[in-house]
């Protein structure tokens, strides 16, 4: 059954009043996967995440928001080059017990997250001091256990999440996480918003209310659309058709019924367009797994020779010889990464994502994991290190031509008609 346009209306405006920050994505990848979907694929393949980006583009907020979904509680702890290990795992304390005073543990932030099963979320990560860091290593990997002050081991419960957020570039003692740190998390880059978007959020922060009514996207020139999230944790895109308002599966476009879990708005931008699927292509789950190694492989021999002999078969000769490869440094790939971007892949494939897509959005996991911090930026000559590891990608066929292609039924007339029907 098809509920009609009025009801459905009713349903957003009741979830949006329970949000009372409603939210906007607006980290969108390429692929067009937004910050919400990509934290719940990375969540449900037990994948930890460190979000990378300048103050203030929305990565606590995006946290808060999959803790809200998840229904799972959030431990915080906001790091600093003073934070010790104590803050993080466990800190005595002294206590009183029939008479006698005795000194007791009391857990952490990590450790309370561990033990019920929940989510940490370290603030400024890289500010941690090195030994700091890697302290906490054991809790980041397979073992999921942290040794605690007290001698007692915490084994993580299912369900244990770790997402961190730093910034290399922020300030001048800022640092790049470590090596072994980094490997441990996936890598989401949150850029920084466009003009338009930040007086769209922020008229909406000063309204102090969010009511789809009197929702002003359009003042602000931007395309807005629906998104949701159903019980199951499945994507949804929602809009008017036919006038009503229905919600489809977000990759096979299936017509969805039913009352999702977390409805949020998307803005795409003006500069997505309802392109084709990209001419990539299509390699099978283990041809994909060989190139995504070789792709690395290719990389590295790059940034430690600054030679490539495959490349400039492949058409990248004129793009190498303009670039002072010198400057290439990326950090070395491993199997974790690779293993982690290809469990995206199947579970991409699962959702019933297009191959080609699920192709590039996993690739884009191995780029940003080898050009994470200080490196994505490095200017080389007229390319940044990121750009040309992207380069180097697209001419493996792993991305598609264009730079950014659409991946929904999303379309800007419908939400134009959405938002209209509202009012
Ligand atoms: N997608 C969003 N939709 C609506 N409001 C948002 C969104 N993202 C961020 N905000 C609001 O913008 C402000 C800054 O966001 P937030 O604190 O999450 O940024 P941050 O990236 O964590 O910054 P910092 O690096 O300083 O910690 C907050 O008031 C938050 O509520
Ligand atoms: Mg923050």
């Amino acid at each position: 059954m098809i509920t009609n346009m009025t009801t459905n209306n009713k349903e957003i405006n009741k979830s949006v009043k329970a949000n009372t920050n409603f939210y906007i994505a607006n980290q969108i990848t390429p692929e067009g996967l937004d910050e919400i979907q990509r934290l719940i694929l990375a969540h449900s393949l037990g994948l930890h995440v460190a979000l990378e980006g300048p103050p203030g583009v929305g990565k606590t907020k995006s946290v808060y928001e999959i803790a809200k979904i998840l229904g799972l509680p959030l431990h915080l702890k906001s790091c600093s080059s003073r934070t010790v290990e104590s803050h993080i795992i466990s800190y005595p304390v002294l206590m009183e017990k029939n008479g006698v005073s005795i000194t007791e543990h009391v857990n952490g932030p990590l450790c309370s997250a561990m033990l019920d099963g929940g989510i940490f979320y370290g603030d400024e990560f890289n500010l941690l001091r090195s030994d700091v860091q890697k302290r906490l290593n054991s809790a980041f990997d397979d073992r999921r256990t942290v040794d605690r002050n007290d001698g007692a081991q915490i084994t993580a419960a299912p369900g244990f999440w770790a997402v961190i957020s730093y910034n290399p570039t922020e300030n001048v003692v800022a640092r790049d996480l470590e090596d072994s740190v980094a490997d441990r998390f996936i890598h989401f880059y949150y850029g920084r918003w466009d003009p338009d978007f930040k007086a769209y959020v922020s008229s909406r922060i000063a309204m102090g209310k969010n009511n789809i009514n009197t929702d002003t996207a359009q003042e602000f020139n931007l395309a807005a659309s629906w998104r949701a999230i159903t019980p199951q944790l499945e994507f949804l895109s929602g809009k008017i058709e036919s006038g009503k308002f229905i919600w489809r599966n977000y990759f096979t476009g299936e017509l969805w019924n039913g009352k999702p879990r977390y409805i949020y708005r998307v803005c795409v931008g003006k500069s997505i367009t309802n392109a084709s699927l990209p001419v990539a292509k299509n390699y099978s789950s283990n041809a994909f797994a060989r190139l995504i190694s070789r792709f690395t492989e290719i990389i590295y021999n790059l940034a430690t020779t600054g030679k490539s002999p495959i490349l400039n078969e492949n058409g990248m000769k004129n793009i190498l010889d303009n670039e002072d490869l010198e400057l290439l440094s990326v950090h070395e790939s491993s199997t974790r990464i690779e293993s982690a971007a290809l469990s995206h892949y199947n579970e991409l494939l699962r959702r019933g994502c297009n191959a080609v897509i699920a192709q590039a959005y996993s690739t884009r996991l191995v780029i940003d994991q080898i050009c994470y911090g200080q490196f994505r930026g490095r200017k080389l000559t007229s390319l940044t290190v990121h750009d040309l590891v992207t380069a180097i990608a697209r001419c493996l066929n792993l991305l598609g031509e264009q730079t950014r292609y659409n991946t929904t039924a999303e379309t800007d007339q419908a939400n134009t008609a959405a938002t209209r029907g509202n009012k």
